[in-house]
């Protein structure tokens, strides 16, 4: 039995608050914690099948360009080496929420620097690595290729669905008694997951099996049959346990296309993992950016117009463009709006989502000219944030389904300290400058559909299973907890099997949509279960109380297990969004408050402490959505001070491609963090009235650190990272 619910209208059910296990929204353990730690949970590349081989990725050291030579010939009679696989299939790109499919079959064209042209499979890891590295490959590189995104003869792109205007922006600037016009940068950035991309492929007859480490496998299956040129059916991706995903794991990549493709090729399994070095190459980046953002207000503060232009760069095969100004339609008032978005063709590796895509580098660019504003305005950059917080969305003139940046704005403040904020530049403590700095934090909020399965065994256990993954984030944790609370049975009495495409096709992980998608899944399932044992006991299923495995209604009290009588009750749940996406505007809040000190003989900028206020209806869990928000702003730290893919722009190469050079904020540079979680209910995002948290964090983190630079130095960074050499 199905349970089919498409998200039309706001649902007041509220059914969880009624529920009697009390187990959800608490901060509870990950059941799949101990089995990580304890080197139980077998990520992909410990799979080690009978007969495996070992597969190196040989990739192009210039592009773009035509390959001219591969010396295949040489590293065939290497010692170990079993094959050279050099499938047309291997030159494509990557390329997010897209098949692999369809190739310039017989073109030996090179896309960028760092693209695989070919995989080396050898007995053991050790002889295809010296092989592939040993292997000529000859790129005869194209004239006049294009790499600056910024450079005045590369072609950019305005692609007119994405503009959009209203009112006169230019004459709000020149009447409005303060104006803020200017340009902020942002470098590009690579999801850095702690496991890189990894495929374990084997074949049974034309059926494929493929343990990999991917975020999103319903798509992932169709993007492998595509680029294998077979039937989805054939296709089987396990993916129980992945080791952060953050973007880069969205969509297929080269790893697992050219392990399939070896694996039929030579009739024995095949193991292909990226090296760190070919992860920040081959997969994907942040895209740089160049945003002008423009804001009008009055001489109290009051905006009445606001413009953000972003220019950001992809190869020019590519659809995806980060959608930088994602939330800026409705964030702050003004009637006055205009929004341009541009994309820079360029010849370097794919662009694609990386945590909180538009949003991550937006809000900070917009969120620094806040701080402008105020500052101009003489007004506390608090206040002319709550100023401006419209009472719908100005835009599109809708309702929001519910607004918490106001609240998250004000007990921010209060816990921070925030009212011993002074003037720029005026504390100082020995050679240290000390600042604070605030920031909203603001994302798009949806879902997308899913399914899952639940059955409630006869002994009282219940087991969940949809192809849905837990990239880090706590999934296996909230889905226990939904289930448990549903259907009235402790946690340990309940199972969650995740992560594998013969299951029913969840959500997936990314866009911050999976707990609520493949949650509310969950949640329908029970919830016909619920149903089904009221129906048994012949009452209606409002009336009807599950608890630590009874069933209680009435004056009737039964075990489950009595209930059943034997028999396991199976329901699936089946989530779509509706028409309310359309109806209400829907989006999670927060508020970033940062404590920075620059030094004042260096310049060097230190993260004190920071303090997150974030919102975003029905918390599943405590613990595992505070980690998130400390994820997210972690990073945020790491885009405000540290992180920046450098590219020569000589010739399209990456030239920081591993840790020691692509600086991520490590223990020492990460400070005290708190987080608070506003606890609400948002009824129009769906029956458990829960919405993602997973990228509400990143949102607006770095510029609560950038704004604290300026507080504490009187120095305004507009380029980011803000390396000292910026502040000195
Ligand atoms: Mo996310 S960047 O949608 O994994």
């Amino acid at each position: 039995m199905t349970e089919h619910f498409k998200i039309d209208k706001p649902d007041e059910r509220n059914m969880l608050d009624d529920t009697a296990q009390g187990v959800l929204g608490t901060p509870m353990n990950r059941p799949d914690g101990p089995l990580k730690v304890t080197g139980t949970a077998m990520y992909a590349h410990e799979w080690h099948p009978e007969g495996l081989c070992h597969g190196v990725l040989v990739r192009a050291g210039k592009g773009p360009g035509n390959l001219t030579h591969l010396g295949t010939d040489e590293v065939r009679t290497m010692p170990g080496v079993i094959d050279v696989v050099t499938d047309q299939r291997l030159l494509s790109v990557p390329a997010q929420g897209m098949a692999n499919a369809a190739p310039e079959q017989g073109h030996d064209r090179i896309a960028y620097d760092g693209q695989p042209v070919a995989l080396v499979v050898a007995e053991s890891f050790e002889q295809a690595r010296f092989a592939a590295q040993s292997m000529e490959v000859v790129v005869e590189p194209d004239e006049g290729a294009h790499y600056d995104p910024w450079a005045a003869d590369t072609k950019v792109e305005t692609p007119k669905a994405k503009q959009s205007s209203q009112g006169d922006l230019d004459k709000a600037m020149t009447d409005a008694a303060v104006t803020v016009d200017e340009t902020y940068t942002t470098a590009g950035h690579n999801s850095g997951a702690m496991e890189p991309h990894t495929s374990v492929a084997q074949w049974d007859g034309d059926r494929l099996t493929l343990h990999g480490s991917y975020q999103m496998l319903k798509f992932n299956k169709n993007e492998l049959a595509d680029s294998l040129g077979i039937k989805p059916d054939n296709v089987r991706i396990l993916s129980p346990y992945v080791g952060g995903g953050f973007g880069s794991k969205l969509g297929i990549c080269h790893e697992a296309v050219a392990a399939a493709l070896a694996s039929r090729e030579i009739g024995r399994p095949v193991s292909v993992a990226l090296s760190r070095q070919q992860v920040l190459e081959a997969t994907m980046r942040r895209s740089e950016t160049r945003q002008r953002v423009r804001l009008a207000a009055d001489a109290e503060g009051n905006m009445s117009g606001m413009g953000h232009h972003s220019l950001v760069s992809n190869l020019g095969s590519q659809s995806f463009a980060e959608p930088v100004t994602q939330a800026t339609p409705f964030l702050y008032k003004g009637e006055n709006r205009e929004i341009v978005q541009q994309v820079a063709e360029t010849d370097r590796m794919c662009a694609g989502s990386v945590r909180a895509p538009g949003e991550a580098v937006g809000i900070l660019a917009v969120e620094v000219a806040m701080d402008e504003l105020a500052e101009k305005l003489g007004i506390d950059p608090v206040d002319l944030r709550l100023r401006n917080i419209p009472d719908k969305d100005p835009t599109k003139e809708i309702p929001f389904s519910s607004h918490m940046l106001g609240e998250c704005l004000r007990s921010g403040a209060k816990s921070f300290g925030w009212d011993k904020r002074q003037k720029a530049g005026m504390r100082r403590e020995g050679e240290w400058l000390v600042g604070m700095g605030v920031s909203s934090a603001v994302r798009v909020n949806f879902v997308i559909e899913a399914k899952a399965r639940v059955r409630l065994d006869p002994e009282g256990t219940a087991v969940v299973e949809t192809d849905m993954t837990d990239i880090g984030t706590g999934s296996y944790a909230i889905f226990t907890q939904i289930a448990a609370e549903m259907l009235g049975l402790p946690p340990s009495q309940v199972r969650v099997v995740l992560g594998d495409t013969d299951l029913p096709p969840g959500s997936g992980s990314g866009g911050s949509f999976g707990a609520a998608s493949t949650g509310t899944a969950i949640w329908l399932a029970c919830d016909n279960i619920r149903k089904t044992l009221a129906g048994k006991l012949g009452v209606e299923s409002d009336d009807l109380t599950l608890k630590d495995g009874e069933a209680i209604a009435g004056n009737k009290r039964m075990r489950l297990s009595e209930i059943l009588n034997s028999e396991a009750l199976t329901a699936e749940g089946h989530v779509e969004p509706g028409k309310t996406s359309k109806e209400v505007r829907q989006a999670t809040w927060g508020a970033h408050f940062a404590e920075v000190a620059v030094n004042a003989v260096t310049g060097e900028p230190r993260v004190r402490r920071m303090h997150g206020v974030f919102s975003a209806g029905r918390i599943l869990n405590e613990k595992t959505a505070r980690s998130q928000c400390l994820g997210g702003m972690t990073w945020g730290i790491g885009m405000a001070l540290t992180e920046e893919l450098l590219f020569d722009m000589r010739d399209g190469h990456l030239a920081n491609r591993d840790f020691a050079e692509y600086h991520i904020p490590v223990n020492a540079d990460v400070p005290q963090i708190e987080v608070d979680l506003l606890h609400e209910r948002d009824a129009w995002a769906n029956p458990m009235q829960v919405k993602g948290i997973g990228e509400l964090g990143i949102c607006g983190a770095g510029a609560a650190v950038a704004n604290a630079i300026y507080n504490a130095s009187g120095v305004r960074v507009r380029d980011f990272p803000a390396t000292l050499d910026k502040i000195m």
